[in-house]
């Protein structure tokens, strides 16, 4: 009889444990779940800023591509078929982050190919690069984030971004700023403002950005200029245009800003 008792206390004890263990077990499935998603929220994040910094200005404030600079990464494409078309077997996490890692030296379609330029540096530290490989996972993290969008899972309200006035005094009074401090100057004349001579003379590039290209407008043609001087060579500077960028790295911003002061020079 006492046994028996025993017996069904002890019985009792295992499964209480049992349970209580299931049920620990459960809530911590649940904190990692919770944490694994905080944590690619946060990389998210974190790669957000650096795709304004770094990457907006050749694929576009929402991905979606600038022109001949770069392409969209925002769109069904580039997660559904992308691959299949460059030949990649491993995963597009995988080919987001090598390709950020390493760059592009050759465009793989023609619209990309510039003029034999590096078409999209390398960032990794390891290739010569400013990124460390905690920032390209959060940069490969925020591009794939796009994949719900580009596959019509989710519509997003599109935000208007304010293009700044290209016309506006302010703005091309902060370009001029620019223009120094990014040392613009070391190798353009502007006159009264700067006498470098590396590049050619913008004392009137306002006026004749539009004339140097066939469809590209002044505004598209400074802003590649900037980015990508071999887009174009101007006449005299086919040799120094090899070795010499103009750009750099500057914000959408600032581009916006300079682009509005080039503008103005007539
Ligand atoms: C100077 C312009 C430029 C900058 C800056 C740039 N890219 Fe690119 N990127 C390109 C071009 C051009 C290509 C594609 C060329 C090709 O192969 O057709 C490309 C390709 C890519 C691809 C592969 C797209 C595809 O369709 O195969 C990814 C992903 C990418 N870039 C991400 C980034 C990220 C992230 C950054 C910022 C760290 C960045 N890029 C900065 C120009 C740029
Ligand atoms: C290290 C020297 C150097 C620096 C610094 C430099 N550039 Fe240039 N830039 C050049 C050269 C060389 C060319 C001519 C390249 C060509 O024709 O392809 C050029 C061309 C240009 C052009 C096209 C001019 C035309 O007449 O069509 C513009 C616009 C320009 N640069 C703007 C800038 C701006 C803005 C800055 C500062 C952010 C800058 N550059 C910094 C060397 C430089």
């Amino acid at each position: 009889m006492h046994r028996t008792v025993e017996l069904r206390l002890g019985l009792l004890a295992v499964i209480i444990t049992l349970g209580l263990l299931l049920y620990a077990a459960s809530v911590e499935e649940e904190r990692m779940a919770r944490e694994a998603t905080a944590q690619q929220a946060c990389a998210v994040e974190v790669g957000a800023g650096l795709y304004d910094q770094h990457c907006r200005t050749c694929h576009g404030a929402d991905g979606q591509g600038v022109g001949q600079l770069g392409p969209a990464l925002n769109e069904r494409h580039f997660f559904t078929q992308r691959l299949q078309e460059v030949g990649w077997a491993g995963t597009l996490e995988e080919y987001v982050s090598a390709t950020i890692a390493l760059g592009r030296v050759v465009a793989t379609r023609p619209l990309y190919a510039g003029d034999g330029v590096v078409v999209m540096p390398a960032w990794s530290q390891a290739f010569g690069g400013a990124l460390r490989p905690d920032q390209i996972r959060a940069l490969t993290a925020f591009v794939l984030n796009w994949r719900a969008t580009a596959l019509g899972e989710v519509t997003l309200l599109t935000l208007e971004i304010p293009r700044v006035r290209l016309d506006d005094p302010q703005i091309i009074a902060q370009g001029q700023e620019v223009f120094v401090t990014a040392g613009c100057g070391r190798c353009h004349t502007v006159a009264g403002l700067s006498d470098g001579a590396i590049g050619p003379d913008l004392s009137r590039v306002g006026a004749l950005a539009a004339t140097r290209k066939a469809d590209t407008n002044a505004d598209q043609y400074l802003r590649e200029s900037i980015l990508i001087p071999n887009a174009y060579f101007v006449q005299g500077f086919e040799e120094i245009a090899r070795e010499n960028m103009c750009g750099g790295i500057l914000s959408e911003e600032q581009l916006d800003m300079l682009t509005a002061f080039l503008l103005s020079l007539h």
